[in-house]
């Protein structure tokens, strides 16, 4: 081989490699197929926030919930799959935006729509969000694009830590357009 076409190898050989590594990460297979989690009726994935993602309007305190009231917050973090939230199979992301009606503690009561990412679609859901320890409420699947174009459905959210951990179970009426 040429140092030229060495070279060009070696950047073929890393952009291939950087795909798989982007793959493995967004939850797409080898085959270039959703994982078989995505291609059920029933999803389970756990949220973790991250301050990173946080986003809070001007003068409002991020870390503390009494300030927040009457503000729109917005959340970007990373799912993975499983209703651990331990599995470090890394789904997809969640970015929601939720309206803060009250807040008091750690707990906090708000209206969000989210929509959850995947490799090969999004789900976008809403609903009251009551925040707090051992809550357990469903939201509506309004939604959703790809895989799960036009989906429908419910989103039962299990409050892991208030705060901090969320499951969601999406359990769609159809199942979605995988091959
Ligand atoms: C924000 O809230 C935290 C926790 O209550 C507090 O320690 C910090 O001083 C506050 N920051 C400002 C700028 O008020
Ligand atoms: C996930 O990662 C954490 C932190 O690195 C580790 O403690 C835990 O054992 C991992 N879980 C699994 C199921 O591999």
């Amino acid at each position: 081989m040429s140092r030229t076409s060495m070279q060009l190898f070696a950047v073929a050989a890393l952009a291939a490699l950087a795909t798989a590594v982007a793959q493995l990460g967004s939850g797409v297979g080898s085959s270039g197929q959703p994982p078989a989690e995505l291609c059920a009726r029933t999803i389970t994935v756990v949220e973790t926030f991250s301050a990173a993602g946080l986003q809070v309007p001007m003068g409002i305190n991020a870390t503390d919930y009494s300030t927040w009231p009457g503000s729109t917050v917005g959340y970007n973090n990373d799912l993975v799959f499983g209703g651990s939230g331990m599995s470090n199979r890394t789904a997809g992301g969640i970015l929601s935006m939720c309206f803060v009606q009250s807040a008091s503690g750690d707990a906090s009561y708000s209206y969000c729509i989210a929509t959850a990412t995947f490799s090969m679609g999004s789900i976008t859901f809403q609903g009251p969000f009551p925040d707090d320890v051992d809550s357990v409420f469903v939201s509506a699947v309004v939604g959703g694009t790809g895989i799960f174009n036009g989906a429908t459905g419910s989103a039962k959210v299990t409050v892991l830590t208030a705060g901090t951990q969320w499951k969601y179970k999406f359990t769609l009426m159809s199942k979605p357009a995988c091959m």
